[in-house]
């Protein structure tokens, strides 16, 4: 199984996931303006594996440095906003830099020595306690599952975007142990590609067949009668159910509720937003031009024309046909169905 994030001899090592699948490398981050490098130039994403690596930067953080009492407040303060600015959909992020905070105002009495130790066990905590948690919406996910099926999926929310197994792919792994995957349609997800890099490369790495095809293919294998379901992952969920996924996520969504098949979210409750009233609240990440203007470092569109990349798009609730976590699976109305998960 893949190691995405690994603390190693004082330094957080990722495995480099901009050079998939051409070549399998490790990115050694000894400074947390380099974790949170990392997370910006996505060496390393996904919403939980973006969320345990903040973690471990902050963790790294305060252990470089030498200050007590206020002055190493201060220094924790400065490491958390480094990690707080790299990405602003993924609320993972955002909610793993919060317990960092409220772990070290617990261990913060004892002083610098305890801080250190304590905030590095957190980090270790969020990194297992994601695993754990993808192990086990997996296996609920794939109880939705009984006959053996033909899924698609969007982006890549496997082992890459989670500190291991997946939570999209964690749902298809487990599908796959009980003999009930067929195929797996990866779309290939433009701009960045994360399903012809990643999720094929998962997925065939585990013997899972997998068929890649563009994202603009995806209607076409509905209406003909070849995808039984659809599992995709989430970065950030909001109160009433609204999902803000990978770009193109919507599409997919609406394509599935027209064709009759099922939609499913896999997500970890850390990826609820229930302080969101809906998906119009929820940030937009905007990326650079060059993601869609080029391909492998090619010019594929005229210099100078307007281009626009959001990052992600929001998937009404309407079109979800069931949203699985850790704790269980909830379906419409979810305003109801997600706190009660969430407070269980
Ligand atoms: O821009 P990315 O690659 O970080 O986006 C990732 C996704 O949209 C995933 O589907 C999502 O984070 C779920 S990962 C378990």
């Amino acid at each position: 199984m893949v190691r995405t994030v690994v603390w190693d001899d004082e330094s957080v090592v990722l495995i480099d996931q901009r050079r998939l699948p051409q070549e399998e490398s490790y990115l050694r981050c000894r400074q947390p303006a380099e974790v949170a490098a990392a997370i910006r130039d996505m060496a390393v994403r996904g919403a939980p594996a973006i969320g345990v690596t903040a973690a471990f930067g902050i963790a790294l953080g305060v252990r470089r440095s030498t200050a007590e009492g206020a002055a190493l407040r201060r220094d924790l303060e400065g490491v958390c906003e480094q990690m707080r600015v790299t990405r602003p959909t993924a609320v993972n992020l955002f909610w793993a830099i919060e317990r960092m905070r409220r772990r070290f105002a617990a261990d913060e009495p004892r002083g610098g020595a305890a801080v250190r130790e304590g905030l590095l066990a957190e980090a270790r905590a969020i990194l297992e306690e994601d695993l754990a948690s993808c192990h086990r919406l997996g296996d609920l996910g794939a109880e939705l599952i009984t006959h053996p099926s033909r899924i698609l999926t969007h982006c890549n929310a496997g082992a890459l975007a989670t500190a291991g197994y997946g939570t999209a792919l964690g749902v298809i792994r487990s599908a796959a142990r009980d003999g009930h995957v067929l195929g797996v349609f990866a779309d290939e997800t433009r701009p960045y590609l994360q399903g012809a890099r990643l999720t094929a490369w998962e997925l065939t790495k585990d013997g899972i067949p997998t068929t890649l095809i563009a994202d603009n293919m995806a209607g076409h294998m509905m209406a003909t009668g070849q995808v039984d379901l659809v599992v995709v992952g989430a970065d950030r969920i909001a109160r009433n159910g609204d999902v803000a996924n990978k770009i193109g996520t919507y599409s997919v969504a609406v394509l599935a509720k027209e064709n009759g098949i099922p939609f499913y979210v896999a997500a970890p409750v850390s990826t609820f937003d229930l302080t969101v009233a809906s998906g119009a609240e929820i940030p937009i990440e905007e990326r650079s031009a060059e993601e869609v203007t080029h391909h492998g470092g090619r010019r594929m569109a005229p210099a100078g024309v307007a281009v626009r990349n959001p990052a992600f798009d929001v998937t009404p609730s309407r079109y979800v046909t069931a949203i699985v976590c850790e704790k269980g699976v909830a379906r419409a109305p979810y305003g109801e169905s997600l706190r009660a998960l969430a407070e269980a």
